[in-house]
């Protein structure tokens, strides 16, 4: 079912984006992020840049998961905030109950945080980690200010493209990239997916393409 559902999206996302060629969009009408192979699994990534230092982040696209999450073990950022638990954000981003953390605090490890639950196809398994938020950086020059995501553990990173260490879901949610991004700058909520050859590089225009 899952598998099918992929196929039938990818579908759709090639008609998008051949349309989205012939209107020859301006680069600045919307967040655009570029889309590799790994050849090796077949997986799509993108790069993105997040944080004050802009840490660059290559994610597998996962066009069935809830939000974005990557391995925060070298992240640093000093625009990185946890989402508390029992807040309002916590309400908005659906996370349910508190995680805490006996570690030194750093990205990844806060007490009294906001639970979500990063979904790995891979191990279809849900894993249950913080919410934080920071900024997402463009090459295009969009800042998205306090994009909801959530650190994982690196060693949970099973099945991922060796070059990837996290996952940009795309799904119909509320803190998925392109809702984030509709909301915030008052695009319309929709993404085409160019996806390229195995050594070509393809492009996502999220909120673009008017
Ligand atoms: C969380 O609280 C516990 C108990 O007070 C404390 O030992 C721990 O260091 C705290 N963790 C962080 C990340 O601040």
């Amino acid at each position: 079912m899952a598998s099918s559902l992929h196929s039938l999206y990818f579908f759709l996302a090639i008609f998008i984006c051949s349309s989205v060629h012939a209107a020859n969009v301006p680069p600045s009408n919307g967040l655009v992020l570029p889309v590799k192979k790994n050849v090796k699994t077949s997986q799509y990534y993108t790069t993105l840049e997040m944080g004050s230092n802009r840490v660059t982040i290559n994610a597998v696209i996962d066009l069935g998961s809830q939000f974005l999450w990557f391995s925060c073990d070298s992240y640093t950022s000093s625009t990185y905030n946890p989402i508390p638990c029992e807040s309002q954000k916590c309400e908005k981003v659906k996370g349910f109950g508190c995680i805490g953390c006996n570690q030194a605090p750093r990205p990844g490890c806060t007490n009294d945080t906001c639970i979500a639950s990063p979904y790995s196809p891979f191990e279809n398994l849900l894993y249950s980690e913080g919410f934080a938020e920071d900024t997402l950086y463009s090459k295009n020059n969009m800042k998205v200010f306090e994009l909801p995501f959530s650190c994982f553990h690196l060693e949970h990173l099973t099945g991922f493209a060796s070059i990837a260490i996290g996952m940009l879901g795309l799904a119909r949610t509320e803190i998925s990239l392109h809702k984030q991004v509709a909301d915030k700058f008052e695009l319309p909520d929709k993404f085409a997916l160019c996806i390229p050859s195995d050594k070509g590089v393809g492009k996502i225009f999220i909120g673009g393409g008017k």
